[in-house]
């Protein structure tokens, strides 16, 4: 164990006294040479080479689900957080409780939702320093809120959720997690949570792109698959004539989701995305502040 913990503290090689983990994690050794390992991989073109790194794939699901404590069948490797969060938010119906605090990933991706998609309301919460605490949400639960949404670790503050808590707190409602602040620092039970999103670019020190999501039984069952990358088809099926693609499409006769999806992914521009993050002043052509 001791010899464990020696080559961990040495693999902490970055520049001395580098303290901003919160936003990025110099990548440790063993991800660097990985990275490269793989690139070299994906470089040859040969199928057997690149079937390797999709296998490293399947290793990282592994590894996600015992940090996170839930079957390994829960978990989809993501791009980011944010793609995680999109998917359960974008998917959801009802009403969504969550902080005005809350890091723009789960602020923007609600209200875009609220104001593209139809299906979706956000019920605002201004909890006392942006501290999601059980008696808080309890005080703000109506029949109406579907869902719960909530950093582990505020970005910000450093204020801790207690999940748990808030589980026996919420009931049935699904319970949606930003767990990027705390994912690999904080001891957490993810598994009363439905839908936890994180990222491996701080604390893990694993680079970005090493995006982790996983939805619970409940969540799958409840979230309509709102994402484009990788539909349920059937191999070997041409997409417009797969009966599976065509029924998703075909929930409503008309367009429309499709649109209203479009709309939810425009960069936020309005002004209900504006007023949960303003925007930092721009220089102007003349270069003054616009
Ligand atoms: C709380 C929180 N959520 C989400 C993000 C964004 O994560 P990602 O880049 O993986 O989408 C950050 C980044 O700082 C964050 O602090």
């Amino acid at each position: 164990m001791t010899g464990d913990i020696t080559a961990y503290i040495e693999s902490f090689d970055s520049e001395p006294g580098y303290l901003d983990w919160a936003a990025f994690g110099p990548l440790s050794p063993v991800v660097r040479s990985e990275v490269h390992a793989d690139a070299e991989l994906l470089g040859t073109g040969r199928r057997s080479s690149v079937d390797l790194v999709n296998e490293h794939v399947d290793q990282s699901r592994t590894h996600a689900a015992s940090v996170l404590g839930v079957p390994a069948e829960q978990i989809v490797i993501q791009p980011s957080t944010s793609h995680g969060l999109q998917q359960a938010i974008y998917g959801l119906s009802g009403t969504l409780l969550l902080s005005r605090a809350e890091y723009p990933a789960l602020t923007i991706a609600a209200a875009r939702a609220e104001a593209a998609l139809g299906t979706l309301r956000a019920a605002w919460l201004e909890p006392e320093h942006g501290f999601m605490t059980p008696d808080a949400v309890r005080d703000a639960l109506t029949d109406e809120v579907t869902a719960v949404a909530v950093s582990l670790v505020d970005f910000r503050t450093g204020y801790r959720a207690d999940l748990g808590a808030l589980r026996d707190v919420i009931g049935d409602r699904l319970l949606i997690v930003d767990a990027i602040q705390g994912l690999g620092v904080v001891d957490a039970d993810y598994g009363v949570a439905d839908v936890v999103c994180a990222n491996g670019y701080k604390w893990l020190r694993a680079g970005r792109g090493t995006g982790v999501a996983s939805y619970s039984q409940r969540a799958v069952d409840r979230l309509a698959p709102c994402s484009p990358a990788t539909p349920e088809l059937p191999t070997g099926c041409p997409w417009m004539r797969c009966p599976s693609h065509r029924r998703m499409l075909g929930r409503s006769s008309s367009r429309r989701p499709i649109r209203s999806l479009r709309r939810a992914w425009e960069v936020p521009s309005t002004r209900s995305t504006m007023s949960v993050w303003p925007r930092s002043p721009r220089p102007s052509r003349r270069g003054r502040p616009a």
